[in-house]
């Protein structure tokens, strides 16, 4: 699959779960959150692995993968202070928010700038060997959850 592609999907999906924990019941939220931030972490940690250093290797693109680390510790952050936060809490809401403005920013810019560069800069086989990686790397991660 076209590594671009496979990340572009866990957008996707990412966007959807914020959408429907939004929507859920407090009673629901705990286990829809345990979720996202599983699919996230993933996410995060096979850009991590594959993506950066595939990133770093062009000097073209090196840039970009710092950026990107420190956006993630963001989206980190924002994880950690919902999680400490009960679900009945006047402030989960909030926290939840600032966490999706997170995400939602964070995936925007991969999309509008890092994936749009790399697109450019590589060819399809490349992202598929790329993308190949990503399958392999995250069928490891789940494993280890
Ligand atoms: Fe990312
Ligand atoms: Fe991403």
């Amino acid at each position: 699959m076209d590594a671009v592609k496979f990340l572009e999907e866990d957008h996707l999906a990412t966007q959807t779960a914020m959408e429907q924990i939004a929507l859920s019941q407090p009673t629901h939220r705990k286990e829809l959150f345990k979720a996202l931030r599983r699919g996230v972490e993933v996410h995060d940690t096979v850009e991590k692995n594959i993506l950066y250093p595939w990133m770093l290797s062009n000097p073209k693109t090196a840039a970009l993968a710092h950026w990107n680390v420190q956006s993630h510790l963001l989206v980190d952050k924002a994880m950690d202070r919902l999680e400490a936060l009960p679900v009945e809490d006047k402030g989960w809401t909030v926290a939840f928010n600032e966490l999706r403005v997170h995400l939602l920013k964070h995936a925007q810019n991969e999309d509008v700038s890092v994936f749009k560069k790399i697109t450019e800069l590589s060819t399809g086989e490349e992202r598929n060997t790329i993308g190949h990686k990503m399958t392999t790397e995250r069928e490891r991660l789940l494993k280890s959850y």
